[in-house]
């Protein structure tokens, strides 16, 4: 296999977004679209990785330069089009001899199979490989020329085309592949003589034509090269990365009562036999073992679910969150970094952040670890087999010992022994007849004013 580069174009301005934050920092599936791109490029195995970004973007360099370092950025001075663009990031690529794949940093959803078919198209002898697709609504998109024998003799921007030209609704999606010395030494020759005054990365099929080289169209689903320009679009690319998952989550043996209502992110795994009800929302870095059963409208990020572990409904599991086999968050728990030994339970109404607890420990409804103090967090950790009983506030840094009891209500602002009942609040006093007294006392009162 030959060396593998990529150019990922992101100097677009992005206006049509109406954001200030560049285009393709925008997310899909909880990740940025430049970085669905630049994984892309990874899983491709590309050795060097380009990112070409307009100059006054410093939000997007330092995104680039924090995923790929700094030799990973190159500035496209003007936009001056797509093969422009690709120009510059020649000097990036200085001394590579392998192939380059032109990848847009707003267009999330590409396979890396059909990116491979292109590099393949390269190995099997083509000079360029062309990564095209049949378009609903051709649109301003460039069409792709055919020759009688079936090879790409051109593509052609809807601008430029003519009117049986524009009739062709085989796209291109922008994606290219070709070698690295012939891509620039036929980027050296495109000129800027056309509708827009853009220097198009479109012009190469036909100027490789020209010196003998031979371009393969290799197709694919409308859906894999969409693109995001707007809102809406991003809405739509969302849309099919979740029906996506969904289906792949089905797949995989993972019931889902109502698909369409569990929302998931690009890394979510849920293994087989997990039962997600309805409504349902993974945030970023979710993994689910066999065996549990995430219920209805739970919110879920940064969580291990460990296997026939139950959570929900209403459940909120925040980053750091580990819950170990068989454990038990009901409703209206929220958990943050905090592990949740094996069998362990928080039925109702709890917040449990940066805690410790352990197997088959019982926290009752309402306990609230308060692990800030405005400056400093801190830890609440609970042996196994502790009881914390309903409405208790453990004030960290603090340390329930195995086997202990917390009574109700308790602000548990020190260690707990093993084996101990706490119980931190004020003493029950009882007087006799008092609300007997009292009513009597009112009523006559009332009754006084009354008959004023
Ligand atoms: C381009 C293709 C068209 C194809 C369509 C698919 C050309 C000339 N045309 O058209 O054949 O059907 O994409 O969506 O290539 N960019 C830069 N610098 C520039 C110009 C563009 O980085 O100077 C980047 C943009 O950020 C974007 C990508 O290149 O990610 C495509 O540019 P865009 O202007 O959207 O090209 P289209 O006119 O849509
Ligand atoms: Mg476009």
């Amino acid at each position: 296999m030959s060396q593998r580069a990529a150019i990922i174009l992101a100097a677009g301005q992005g206006t049509r977004m109406k954001s200030a934050r560049p285009k393709v920092l925008h997310e899909v599936g909880g990740r940025a679209m430049l970085d669905w791109s630049i994984d892309l490029a990874r899983r491709l195995e590309c050795q060097r990785i380009i990112v070409v970004i307009s100059p006054n973007s410093e939000e997007l360099r330092a995104h680039v330069e924090a995923t790929l370092g700094a030799d990973a950025v190159a500035v496209q001075a003007q936009p001056l089009g797509t093969g422009h663009a690709v120009q510059a990031a020649e000097d990036a690529l200085a001394g590579f001899k392998g192939d380059i794949v032109v990848l847009y940093g707003d267009t999330p959803l590409v396979p890396a199979t059909v990116i491979d078919s292109l590099f393949q198209s390269l190995e099997d002898g083509a000079a360029i490989g062309v990564l095209g697709f049949e378009a609903a609504a051709p649109g301003h998109y460039g069409r792709l020329i055919m020759d009688k024998r079936g090879d790409l003799e051109a593509i052609v921007e809807a601008k430029e085309a003519t009117p049986e030209q524009l009739e062709v609704t085989t796209c291109n999606s922008g994606v290219l592949a070709c070698r690295a010395e012939r891509m620039f030494s036929l980027l050296s020759q495109v000129r800027n003589d056309n509708a827009k005054g853009e220097y198009y990365l479109t012009d190469l099929p036909a100027l490789a034509k020209v010196e003998g080289g031979a371009t393969r169209v290799v197709i694919c689903p409308e859906e894999d090269v969409m693109g995001a320009d707007s809102r809406a679009d991003l809405a739509r690319a969302e849309a099919v990365f979740q029906t996506r998952r969904r289906n792949q989550a089905l797949e995989n043996g993972v019931t889902l009562i109502a698909p369409d209502t569990v929302w998931f992110a690009y890394d979510t795994i849920i293994e087989a036999d997990v039962v997600l009800e309805p409504h349902i929302v993974f945030g970023p870095g979710v993994h689910v073992r066999s065996g549990a059963v995430i219920r209805a409208f739970s919110h879920l990020e940064g969580a291990h679910i460990g296997p026939d572990c139950q959570v929900g409904p209403y459940a909120r599991l925040r980053p750091g969150t580990v819950l170990e086999q068989g454990a038990r968050i009901g409703n209206f728990v929220e958990v943050k970094n905090t592990r949740i030994g094996k069998g362990a339970k928080a039925g109702h109404l709890s917040y449990l952040g940066d805690g410790d607890i352990g197997a088959g420990t019982n926290i009752g409804a309402g306990a609230i670890f308060c692990n800030y103090d405005g400056f400093f967090k801190y830890e609440t950790k609970i042996d196994r087999d502790v009881f914390i009983g309903s409405n208790s506030a453990l004030v960290a840094p603090v340390h329930v010992k195995e086997g202990a009891y917390i009574g109700s209500g308790s602000v548990v602002t020190g260690d707990v022994s093993k084996d101990a009942l706490a119980v931190a609040r004020a003493r029950q006093k009882e007087i006799k007849g008092w609300a007997a007294a009292f009513r009597t006392r009112m009523r006559k009162k009332k009754e006084g004013k009354g008959n004023q």
